[in-house]
């Protein structure tokens, strides 16, 4: 069955992870640069200095996304390539570049999708505290109506934080991305409480400053849990789980709640302000209402979930079996995923959804005859697709899907030993191999996901 007339399809990426030029355009250090000139910080070493080179390969990586026939890019903005100083004065030479690339896509038929924040703030703004400091909730909006004003005649889909629950997680309380801290349980819930002041001020500043009526969203973690099996009290079982503050992870700030739960309803979730008690964080007047600014829809980045059932002490989560597939990452394989998290995510918050990442990393390499053959990136795509349709289906409000990535890139602290493309990147010759998964998936766009299964990858 086809995906709905004008579903979007799309591919995605981020600045830090393909950009490179690090210092051009008058660019200053991100908090990555900062902490991947660190040994040992990130897998051998490498850095995002150079990444993909994307600045340079502007025009080419342009084509090669337009190849694929989507409608729509995904993208983010370096915050420290706009706004060196992290507040003030914009650089039009780094707002030049995101002119360029934006007025390429557009030229290309294909629709921007801006990522304000994925990851990489100025590390002055740091040096001031960076998440810690209350005041970055003015700065980003500040640095949102810089971008807004120069790119919103053009641009009218905006996302404001990708994956908040990371960049906490990882960036402030397990010390594995940057800037690589190990805060206080109090200490990352008050910065993760100024994220959600800056998502909704930055909400504020795009409407205050487009110039076409904006669309506005954000890209968390989906954390996805599903039933184990297909009785009602296994639907039940990962449904509490999804929606819990003791999230089967076991690290509060990787659940959905607390982060969508005051965007979407204004307000935490009673079971984490309990567990939390005098470690909640303060919350000023006005603060609630100003996180809850509406928003128009909402984005999901699912790669995978974990089984639930119900048993005599409540809802739990289920090892896997042995040997069930997983990714290069370790990541089980759950086409699942794309079914129950969409639509759970869909019956609390009730907001159009757009899948803004989706995909895996994969051990690929070019063959002898040139091609990059990755079999398990298509099965991997069509299982979770076929899911995601079985979702709107039945009745899930799914606007559309972004594969990541478009580029193999610099995945954070496992540097480039993960490679997440529909396109390989020899990141000695910076040469662009289109892999067969992108043949694959240029004819699932081109027949809007009809016969998913029966596509064959062909050059
Ligand atoms: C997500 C990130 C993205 C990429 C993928 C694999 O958590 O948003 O930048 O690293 O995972």
């Amino acid at each position: 069955m086809l995906f709905p007339r004008d579903f979007t399809w799309g591919v995605a990426s981020s600045a830090y992870q393909i950009e490179g030029a690090t210092k051009e355009h008058g660019r200053s250090p991100s908090v990555w640069d900062t902490f991947d000139a660190v040994p040992g910080n990130v897998f051998e070493n490498h850095t995002g200095a150079v990444a993909c080179d994307h600045v340079h390969h502007l025009e080419e990586d342009l084509d090669l996304i337009a190849g694929l026939g989507v409608g729509a890019y995904r993208f983010s903005i370096s915050w420290p390539r706009v706004m060196p100083a992290g507040t003030d004065a914009p650089s039009n030479a780094g707002l030049d570049f995101y002119d360029r690339l934006v007025d390429g896509l557009i030229a290309r038929g294909i629709q921007p999708f801006a990522t304000l924040y994925h990851w990489d703030h100025p590390q002055s703004l740091q040096d001031r505290g960076g998440w810690l400091n209350r005041d970055i909730a003015d700065w980003f909006a500040e640095y949102a109506a810089a971008v807004v004003d120069r790119l919103s005649d053009r641009v009218t889909r905006w996302m404001t934080l990708n994956e908040p629950q990371i960049f906490i997680g990882h960036g402030l309380i397990d010390g594995t991305h940057a800037p690589g801290l190990t805060l206080s349980r109090k200490e990352s819930l008050q910065a993760a409480h100024h994220a959600l002041l800056a998502h909704g001020k930055a909400v504020d500043a795009i409407r205050a400053h487009a110039r076409k009526t904006p669309s506005i969203g954000w890209a968390p973690v989906g954390d996805t849990v599903f039933p184990a099996d297909d009785r009602p009290e296994s639907i039940e079982a990962a449904r509490a789980l999804t929606f819990t503050i003791r999230n089967p992870q076991g690290n509060w700030a990787f659940c959905n709640t607390w982060f969508a739960d005051p965007i979407i309803f204004g307000n935490y979730p009673e079971d984490g302000l309990q567990l939390f008690g005098q470690d909640a964080p303060l919350i000023e007047a006005g603060d609630m209402e100003q996180i809850s600014r509406p928003i128009d829809f909402y984005g999901l980045n699912i790669y995978s979930g974990v089984p639930a059932h119900m048993t005599n002490r409540g809802p739990e989560v289920l090892d896997f079996a042995p040997g069930n597939p997983r990714t290069q990452f370790n990541w089980p394989v759950t086409p699942q995923a794309l079914y129950w998290g969409p639509r759970f995510i869909y019956e609390r918050y009730k907001t159009p959804l757009y899948i803004t990442e989706n995909g895996l990393a994969s051990m690929d390499w070019v063959h002898r005859d040139n091609s990059v053959p990755d079999p398990g990136r298509i099965d991997y795509t069509a299982r979770y697709l076929a899911e995601l349709r079985r979702a709107i289906d039945d009745g899930v409000d799914v606007r559309g899907y972004f594969h990541w990535s478009i580029l193999d890139n610099f995945e954070w602290a496992e540097g480039y030993r993960m490679r997440f493309g529909l396109i390989h990147v020899d990141y000695q010759t910076l040469k662009r191999t289109p892999k067969h998964s992108y043949y694959w998936y240029r004819q699932v766009i081109a027949s809007n996901g009809s016969e998913l299964e029966a596509l064959e990858p062909t050059a």
